[in-house]
């Protein structure tokens, strides 16, 4: 017998050896657990504000490390060409939508497992409202969305465009493969269906190109033209200092770009205290080198987004 063979321990000896194993394991638990609550306390106590900077100065060094960009503004629409308490304010439009929004919900039903997940569902029900009457008061023909993800903005654009009447048509961009039979992405999200199947569902297929690409990429090799472009994809302030003058170069004259997750002056827009830097970060180095840009922030809207609020994130980039 080797010295080493546990099955040569009495087991008296072997119970003890179990008992301190147990014990040891459940003081390494403990530790590890008690590191968690300490690190969830300290996150707790550093004030929001301090965060906030914290997230500035990292974005502002990540944009630093990239070289500047020509950005031409010519084929935005000026801002003089844009009311938006009209396009939100719309009686017709107001109408409209209490007779297109339970088929919207309906077809972003949950899949019934994951009713309660905290998943990442896409813009907002207030945000999704305010995308439907500005496709239908701007009355794109062509619409790029870069962000895809559930489709639910997708949805309401298609919605609206169909609304239009004009035969629109679009192409969504998401640097994953939102539709990927194997890898089923939209279950992760608390979603039933592939974004694919709730479009074809709404009787949208027929509108909608899916492409799998980086909108960086996208937009390099891009040959096509479009009225209208929805960026909610990357936040990163390096990717969307390269993603706009590359988006405005994708339009027709006159087109129109929408921002989401735009903090304007950098401050807060909910309770949560928590901003996204990046898109408001990167349109201020573009704007201080030059381009031509006005931003245009919804603000408030009409109709409630999140939580106990009206305030949403999106903004239109216009020509000033
Ligand atoms: C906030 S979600 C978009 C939500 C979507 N508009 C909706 O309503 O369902 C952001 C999406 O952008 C995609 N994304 C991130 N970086 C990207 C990039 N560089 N190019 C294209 N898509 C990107 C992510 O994979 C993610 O699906």
């Amino acid at each position: 017998m080797g010295t080493n063979d546990i099955s040569a321990l009495q087991p008296a000896a072997l119970s003890k050896v179990h008992r301190f194993y147990k014990i040891l394991m459940d003081n390494v638990n403990t530790m590890k657990s008690l590191e968690k609550t300490a690190k969830r306390a300290l996150k707790g106590i550093i004030p929001a504000g301090l965060k906030r900077d914290r997230k500035i100065r990292l974005a502002r060094r990540l944009l630093g490390q990239i070289s500047q960009q020509t950005c031409r503004s010519k084929p935005l629409l000026p801002s003089s060409a844009i009311d938006l308490h009209a396009i939100l304010h719309n009686r017709d439009r107001i109408s409209e939508w209490s007779g297109i929004e339970a088929k919207l919900s309906e077809l972003m039903a949950m899949a019934p497992s994951a009713a309660q997940s905290d998943g990442n569902r896409g813009v907002n029900p207030g945000d999704q409202r305010a995308i439907y009457h500005l496709i239908r008061a701007l009355n794109p023909k062509t619409v790029l969305e870069v962000g895809t993800n559930v489709g639910f903005s997708t949805l309401h654009i298609a919605a609206a465009l169909e609304a239009n009447g004009s035969n629109g048509r679009i192409t969504t961009v998401d640097i994953t493969d939102v539709n990927d039979p194997n890898d089923q992405p939209w279950k992760g999200c608390g979603q039933a269906y592939a974004p694919r199947d709730m479009l074809a569902a709404g009787g949208y297929g027929e509108m909608i190109s899916f492409v799998a690409q980086s909108s960086l990429e996208y937009l390099s090799d891009c040959k096509n033209k479009f009225d209208f472009i929805f960026l909610d994809g990357s936040h990163d302030a390096d990717i969307v200092y390269q993603e706009v003058p590359k988006a405005i170069a994708a339009l027709n004259e006159d087109g129109v770009i929408l921002l989401h997750d735009f903090y304007a002056g950098l401050t807060f827009l909910w309770d949560n205290k928590k901003i996204i830097p990046g898109p408001c970060i990167a349109i201020e180095r573009l704007c201080n080198e030059g381009a031509a840009l006005e931003v245009i922030p919804f603000g408030a809207l009409p109709w409630p987004t999140k939580g106990d609020s009206h305030m949403t994130s999106l903004a239109l980039l216009v020509r000033k």
